[in-house]
C-alpha cells in the first residue's frame, strides 16, 4: 500500500471561504473525503499548518517513510528557502501543487523556491491538482 502525505500551508484551512473566485467553494475536508474514497488502495494522510516550522517538522517526520509528499506551501512557496531545504533533506519525492494557476496571477507568485527541490509540479487545476499528484506518485 502506497503511503502519501498531503501537506497544506498557510491559509489553506480557509478553503471554501477564502477568495472563492480563485480557490472555489469546497472545503479541503470535504475534498479530502472524496480523495480517500477515490483511492481506497492508498494510505492517505493530511496535515495543514499556518506555521512554517510545523510544515518543516511534518516534511522531516514523513520524508523517509512515505512514498510521496504532496505539498501546497501556500504563500511560503514564494518565500521559503527553509522549506526548500527541508525538501532537499528527505528521500521521499515531493510533488508541489497549487490550486490556482500561479503564472496567471501576480508577478510575485511566478517564482517558487520549492519547485527546484521537487520531483514535479501540478498547477492550476483547482482541487483536482491533488488528485493528479496522487496519480503521479502512484506511478513513480
Ligand atoms: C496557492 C497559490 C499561492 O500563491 C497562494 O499564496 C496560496 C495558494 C494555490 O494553491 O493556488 O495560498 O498555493
Amino acid at each position: 500500500m502506497k503511503r502519501i502525505q498531503i501537506i497544506n500551508g498557510p491559509n489553506l484551512n480557509m478553503l471554501g471561504k477564502r477568495e472563492p473566485t480563485v480557490y472555489g467553494t469546497q472545503t479541503f475536508e470535504t475534498y479530502y473525503s472524496e480523495l480517500k474514497a477515490l483511492f481506497p488502495e492508498v494510505d492517505l494522510e493530511y496535515f495543514q499548518s499556518n506555521t512554517e516550522g510545523f510544515l518543516i517538522d511534518k516534511i522531516q517526520e514523513t520524508g523517509f517513510t512515505f512514498d510521496g509528499i504532496i505539498l501546497n506551501g501556500g504563500a511560503y512557496t514564494h518565500t521559503s528557502i527553509a522549506i526548500a531545504d527541508a525538501i532537499r533533506s528527505i528521500t521521499a519525492p515531493v510533488v508541489e501543487v497549487h490550486i490556482s494557476n500561479v503564472f496567471q496571477r501576480e508577478d510575485y507568485r511566478h517564482h517558487s523556491f520549492l519547485s527546484e527541490a521537487c520531483k514535479g509540479c501540478i498547477v492550476g487545476f483547482g482541487l483536482d491538482s491533488y488528485r493528479l499528484a496522487i496519480e503521479a506518485i502512484i506511478r513513480f
